[in-house]
């Protein structure tokens, strides 16, 4: 007989059952998934539709949107809509709060999302995904209001990403171990493929947009340097997709370290806190890794708006701490024999 093969809701279920987890959750994670489903749908044929191409419209970041980020914004509203289990979501894609008209009590959490990560991969058949954290409304505010998520990364209670690439992955923590479930497309159903997913202490690649080298903390370029062919530390490769949470989910993997700093004129760096760097922090640590921002766990800053920004500095444990220790003033030398000893 075949091993019985674990659907994402029959492991749900269990979780609900063993208490490891709660039945609010495991919905919200659930229609997160039945969402994810219908983007893939359409991302696997972008190209011969209506939602390939730019939206037209500028976000609050700033940045071009994609037809695809903002259709993707708008399936995560539709599905919650109505559903009890949101009283309000904060996304890249939109300005201010979306609060739910559910006042029933169960809609006591709210959700920050990346609706679309990686968009600028759209267009050439690249890496994308998406990115949530679920977080309990913390105050008594009114849920249209952005202080409701002006708590440390500590308090989201399940955060994850699911994977748009050659297979679709849903990975998550809800904080226990971290899960992969890998998408079964003749079913249409998320089996579980990765059991209590582990970051490698230390891994052999490092991950960042190298253009930048010049602009960034000068420890970046002697961490690069030391793992450089030629450099007298360990040599790694360089893997770089441009997607936050396909350059995440390899490391999570494989090990390594994805930074993305800030720089004389971005201090804050690019990637956003809320809906990017703590939800991934939050499986990076459940995992056994760590995330920075280069200073600081990224799961014990509190935001104070929205779409503020980070530096970040996540994957295996090792690298994380020798890239902190380098931040700090450190030796590469110091950083090795510490790293020898530890
Ligand atoms: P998004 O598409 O949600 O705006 O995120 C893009 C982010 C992140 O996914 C990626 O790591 C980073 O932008 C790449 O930035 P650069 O193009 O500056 O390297
Ligand atoms: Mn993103
Ligand atoms: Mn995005």
């Amino acid at each position: 007989m075949t091993e019985h093969r674990l659907t994402l809701t029959q492991h749900l279920l269990r979780e609900v059952q063993s208490g490891a987890a709660s039945a609010d959750i495991d919905a919200i994670l659930a229609e997160i998934a039945t969402a994810c489903k219908e983007a893939r749908a359409q991302l696997a044929q972008v190209g011969l539709g209506p939602l390939a191409g730019m939206q037209g419209a500028i976000n609050v970041q700033g940045e071009a949107v994609h037809k695809l980020d903002w259709f993707a914004n708008n399936l995560f509203v539709e599905h919650f809509e109505g559903s009890g289990l949101l009283c309000s979501l904060i996304s890249e894609e939109l300005e201010e709060v979306h609060h739910f008209d559910d006042d029933c009590p169960s809609a006591g959490h709210t959700m920050c999302i990346d609706p679309m990560d990686g968009s600028s991969n759209l267009d050439v058949d690249g890496v994308v995904g998406t990115i949530f954290a679920i977080r309990r409304k913390a105050t008594e505010e009114h849920h249209d209001k952005p202080s409701q998520v002006y708590r440390p990364g500590t308090e989201q209670l399940a955060a994850g990403y699911v994977l748009y690439g050659p297979q679709t992955m849903l990975v998550y923590a809800a904080g226990g171990s971290v899960h992969g479930f890998t998408l079964d497309t003749a079913v249409g159903e998320f089996f579980l493929s990765h059991p209590d997913i582990r970051i490698p202490d230390c891994g052999s690649e490092f991950s960042g947009n190298l253009s930048r080298l010049a602009a960034w903390n000068p420890a970046f370029k002697t961490f690069v340097g030391h793992h450089s062919h030629g450099g007298d530390g360990e040599p790694y490769s360089l893997r770089y997709i441009g997607a936050l949470v396909g350059d995440f989910h390899r490391i999570l993997l494989r090990g390594g370290v994805f930074f993305y700093p800030g720089d004389v004129n971005n201090r804050q760096g690019k990637l956003r806190l809320l809906y990017e760097a703590a939800p991934l922090a939050h499986v990076a640590e459940a995992a056994g890794g760590a995330a920075t921002d280069g200073a600081q766990r990224i799961l014990e800053i509190v935001p104070n708006a929205l779409h503020q920004r980070t530096p970040l500095v996540i994957g295996s444990r090792d690298e994380v701490n020798a890239i902190q220790s380098l931040l700090a003033g450190a030796t590469p030398a110091a950083v090795a024999s510490k790293g020898a000893s530890s």
